[in-house]
């Protein structure tokens, strides 16, 4: 496939879960294995009932992540977030109530249907702080140096040209901006017919860089203070989960990928 076929593939598929939820069913795409109905080991119970309790159920069924960024990382009232890939938009109506009405929470999606259904959880949550760009992540449409922090949740995996996008973040944040993205990273090395499968792909597996992968590019993009810590490995039975339906030989390929594949939360600085 074409780069430019993955991609229309990426958007079409997000376009479809985010028209599931707009009638009401679970969202499940980011793994393809929920898409069965059984649970899904990368994008279930990554929210507290605390977090989740305050927005629209909508916004929580059409919770596609891999960890929760903004747990993870300080935001600070008056402070400008930018979410890349907001899907329908759960983190950044949790950036939103961090940063208060002084500061701004920004979510850029290319997925039409995802921007409709993210704007519609914005009017239901009732918030004025937060603005919904139509975009791509290696074409972010912000100018230089105008953000405090960039979260994203489960998208850099997805991208064809993921060098461009960490450019892209390093380029609109503002010097000594933080970087602070949960995303699916693998820890060795994984086997080709994963690395070449669509399903795998669009299931934010197949196209998810090495520890090493991130480190480089995070530094050739220009940043500092570089950290990758992994918040859940997935094991056998999980990645039996995610590799089923995909037509690879799930037993076999469960055993060689069991513990390479983790969600991880990626940290960097712009220097100051
Ligand atoms: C796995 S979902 C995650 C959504 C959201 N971050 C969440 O945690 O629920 C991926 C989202 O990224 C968007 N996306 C994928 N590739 C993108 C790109 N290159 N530029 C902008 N958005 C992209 C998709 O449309 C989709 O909404």
């Amino acid at each position: 496939m074409s780069t430019e076929d993955v991609k229309a593939t990426v958007r079409e598929r997000y376009g479809q879960a985010a028209l599931r939820v707009s009638t009401g069913e679970k969202t499940s795409c980011c793994s393809t294995s929920c898409c069965g109905g059984s649970e899904d080991p990368i994008s279930s119970n990554l929210y507290t009932e605390a977090e989740t309790a305050r927005l629209p159920a909508e916004a929580v069924l059409a919770s596609l992540g891999c960890g929760n960024p903004t747990a993870l990382t300080e935001l600070r009232e008056g402070e400008v977030v930018l979410d890349l890939g907001s899907g329908g938009g759960i983190d950044v109506l949790l950036s939103a109530q961090r940063v208060g009405p002084s500061g701004k929470a920004y979510g850029l999606d290319m997925t039409d249907e995802m921007l409709a259904l993210a704007r519609e959880n914005q009017r239901k949550a009732g918030v004025e702080n937060v603005e919904f760009l139509q975009g791509e992540i290696e074409s972010i449409p912000l100018p230089d140096n105008s953000v405090d922090v960039i979260i994203s949740n489960c998208v850099i995996n997805l991208s064809i040209d993921k060098e461009r996008a960490l450019s892209e973040a390093f380029r609109v944040l503002k010097p000594g901006g933080r970087f602070a993205v949960s995303d699916v990273v693998i820890r060795g090395e994984v086997p080709s017919e994963v690395r070449r499968n669509m399903e795998l792909w669009v299931g934010c597996v197949a196209g998810a860089l090495t520890e090493e992968q991130y480190l480089g590019h995070l530094r050739a993009a220009g940043f500092e203070q570089i950290g990758i810590e992994p918040t859940r490995v997935y094991e056998f039975e999980d990645a039996k989960a995610f590799l089923s339906g995909t037509g690879l030989n799930t037993e076999v390929l469960a055993r060689e990928v069991s513990g390479r594949v983790m969600g991880a939360f990626v940290r960097a600085r712009k220097p100051a």
